[in-house]
């Protein structure tokens, strides 16, 4: 099936490892040229960018933080000075602490509402003053944690359920506008996040056996998804959470 992407310019934030690579690195076998944003680690980062090019489309390497305003700016900046334009952005950057709520102080919570819900707000602005050949999409990447209960999960899923609440009432905002925002809410994956959990081994075969489809959802599962809701396939799914789980959310 042609997607009808070849051509699109896309910027993927913390995209250098994990869920945020997988998606690149599907958009680069779709032909769409990638602006791979990260934070840290510029190794892994070179190396996901030297993948993309080795796709044959072009890659930029935009370093920055996206709960700095400023930082976010620059990024649109070079994307805009770059490419003169810009089709996608994936919203999938993010960051927290895993602590229980007697442990977590205001800042940590802070923190995980910047990184992951607040930094949306910017990264829209920007990116609905560049030019783009027809849509804009945006796909925001949420999890389980916004609508359930996890262990040690407060200040992240309260921010994934704020980002969800922005993807809804930016949607409605900016659909006349020709801009299309989503999320994709994903259960466990195992990435480097994963390591911040204390109980990494038990989260991980937990969620394996308690989803229905039978096995632990890969970073590509969500990359899938987040590719659809690019497409003009979804053209009439707006300010929606779908979610990739392979069941887990539907038992009781
Ligand atoms: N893994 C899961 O089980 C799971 C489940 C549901 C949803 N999700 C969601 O999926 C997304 C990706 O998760 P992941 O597991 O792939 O994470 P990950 O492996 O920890 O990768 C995080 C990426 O984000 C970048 N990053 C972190 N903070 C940043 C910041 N402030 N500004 C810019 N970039 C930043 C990192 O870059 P550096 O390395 O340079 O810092 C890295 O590229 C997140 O939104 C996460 O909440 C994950």
């Amino acid at each position: 099936m042609d997607l009808r992407l070849r051509g699109k310019r896309a910027l993927v934030t913390g995209s250098s490892r994990g869920i945020g690579r997988a998606i690149a690195h599907s958009l680069a076998d779709l032909k769409v040229d990638v602006a791979i944003n990260y934070l840290r680690g510029r190794n892994r980062a070179e190396e996901t960018a030297r993948e993309i090019e080795g796709r044959g489309v072009r890659c930029l390497l935009v370093k920055g933080n996206v709960a700095n305003p400023d930082h976010v700016e620059k990024i649109f900046a070079t994307i805009d000075q770059e490419w003169g334009g810009l089709e996608m952005v994936i919203s999938n950057a993010a960051s927290g602490v895993l602590k229980s709520a007697k442990e977590l102080t205001m800042h940590h919570f802070d923190w995980a509402m910047h990184i992951n819900a607040a930094a949306l707000l910017p990264i829209i602005q920007n990116f609905v003053k560049l030019d783009s050949k027809g849509e804009k999409t945006v796909v925001a990447v949420s999890s389980l944690g916004a609508v359930r209960a996890i262990p040690n999960y407060t200040a992240v899923g309260a921010s994934k359920a704020a980002l969800e609440s922005m993807v809804r009432h930016l949607a409605a905002e900016l659909a006349p506008d020709g801009v299309r925002i989503n999320a994709v809410s994903a259960g466990t994956v195992d990435t480097d996040a994963l390591l911040h959990f204390p109980n990494r081994e038990e989260l991980l075969e937990a969620a394996r056996l308690r989803t229905p489809a039978g096995r632990l959802l890969s970073p590509q599962d969500v990359a899938n998804t987040v590719i659809y809701l690019c497409t003009e396939y979804a053209s009439m799914i707006h300010g929606q959470t779908i979610i990739v789980d392979g069941g887990y959310s539907i038992l009781a």
